[in-house]
């Protein structure tokens, strides 16, 4: 039986652990660029014994960020310092990877050290921000322009473009974010899609852009290198998207070359009431798991070593990503393995912490 610190293969990358540093906005950049905060950020959480370490969401254009200060790759400029950062992560034993986004209707706000609310283009922000439909997020958020027939053509090439810098760049993963209420979910969901046309409607058209990105980007990401999609594999709300059609979708996923599929939820739209409790979406990694017979990943309120040990044993996932957690601490994974008596011993360098 599979345990929290057995190494995992897919395809020809292998992870030392089944921990990853889960996507995190640092809201830190100028221009998208990566600096010296996530190098030291990043790193270190190598260092902290991860077996993956995810950047957060990087933009695959300017307009798709959520905040003006997110990490970004829509240009070629922005692949030298996110390699620097790839290369120290794998010095450390870590595999990196990188969370490619696009906020659609979430874009264009605050930091949420200010307040994360809309701005404008007077404090740093863009218009238009685009959608499947032109429906705002909430009173507070611009219209969004839905996408023409066109635009939708640009935003999966766009990711295409991001998907080969991050080639380039050296990461060996690659996660297509389409969960969050950001703007792959904002496709997939009735309650943000009410789109006339192929990409609107019926399951098949909603669920068509998250396709087309997924085969146009799994046809220039290597063979060797796994693909994963983070999904909210609910909204929570009826009539929106579920777990039923999450894992209907995932099967799809599957058979178009995705390795993995990171189980988070919600966030389409305002004001709805999430069961939050330790391990709440534990249930959807489980259920897509067996159910669409894919590797999944879990995510949510995992603190402690011996409930993500639990996941893995039980099969309730692959893998477990840690948010906060690993913010707070990002030694977890050492410290993990030894109040489980596993085998991950700490750097050398750190072996006098217990002595
Ligand atoms: C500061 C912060 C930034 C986040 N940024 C992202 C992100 O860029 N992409 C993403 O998919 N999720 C993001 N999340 C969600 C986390 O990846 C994770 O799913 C969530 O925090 C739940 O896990 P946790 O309880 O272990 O923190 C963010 C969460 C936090 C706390």
């Amino acid at each position: 039986m599979a345990h929290l610190f057995e190494p995992l293969k897919i395809r020809e990358v292998s992870f030392r652990n089944r921990i990853a540093v889960s996507p995190m906005c640092q809201y830190s950049s100028t221009d998208g660029y990566a600096n010296d905060w996530h190098l030291v950020h990043l790193t270190t959480r190598a260092v902290g014994g991860a077996g993956l370490v995810f950047t957060e969401a990087a933009a695959v254009e300017p307009r798709g960020r959520i905040s003006p200060e997110d990490l970004g790759i829509w240009s070629d400029e922005h692949i030298e310092t996110l390699a620097k950062i790839v290369e120290l992560v794998d010095n450390f034993g870590a595999v990196a990877g990188i969370q490619l986004a696009h906020a659609g209707r979430k874009a264009s706000t605050a930091k949420p050290s200010q307040g994360g609310k809309a701005v404008d283009e007077s404090q740093g922000g863009w218009r238009p921000v685009v959608s499947s439909s032109a429906i705002a997020f909430n009173q507070d958020s611009p219209v969004p322009e839905a996408l023409s027939l066109q635009g939708i053509q640009e935003v999966i090439n766009a990711f295409v473009q991001a998907a080969k810098r991050s080639l380039q760049a050296g990461f060996k993963v690659v996660e297509i974010h389409a969960a969050h209420g950001y703007l792959l979910h904002q496709f997939l969901s009735p309650l943000s899609n009410q789109r006339t046309d192929d990409y609107g409607g019926s399951f098949d058209n909603r669920t068509r852009l998250v396709r087309e990105v997924v085969q146009a980007v799994r046809e220039v990401w290597p063979e060797a290198y796994p693909l994963w999609v983070r999904i909210s594999a609910t909204d929570w709300v009826d009539q929106g998207w579920d777990i039923e059609q999450s894992i209907a979708f995932s099967k799809i996923l599957k058979s178009l070359g995705v390795d993995l599929i990171d189980c988070s939820s919600g966030g389409i739209i305002p004001g709805v009431k999430i069961p939050v409790k330790p391990g709440y979406q534990i249930q959807f990694s489980d259920r897509i798991r067996r159910e669409a017979n894919i590797l999944t990943g879990a995510v949510g309120l995992i603190t402690s070593p011996e409930q993500a040990d639990q996941i893995i044993r039980t099969g309730a996932a692959d893998i477990v990503l840690l948010g906060r957690e690993l913010l707070r601490n990002p030694y977890w994974p050492h410290s993990a393995a030894k109040e489980l008596g596993l085998d991950q011993p700490w750097p050398v360098q750190y072996e006098r912490a217990w002595v």
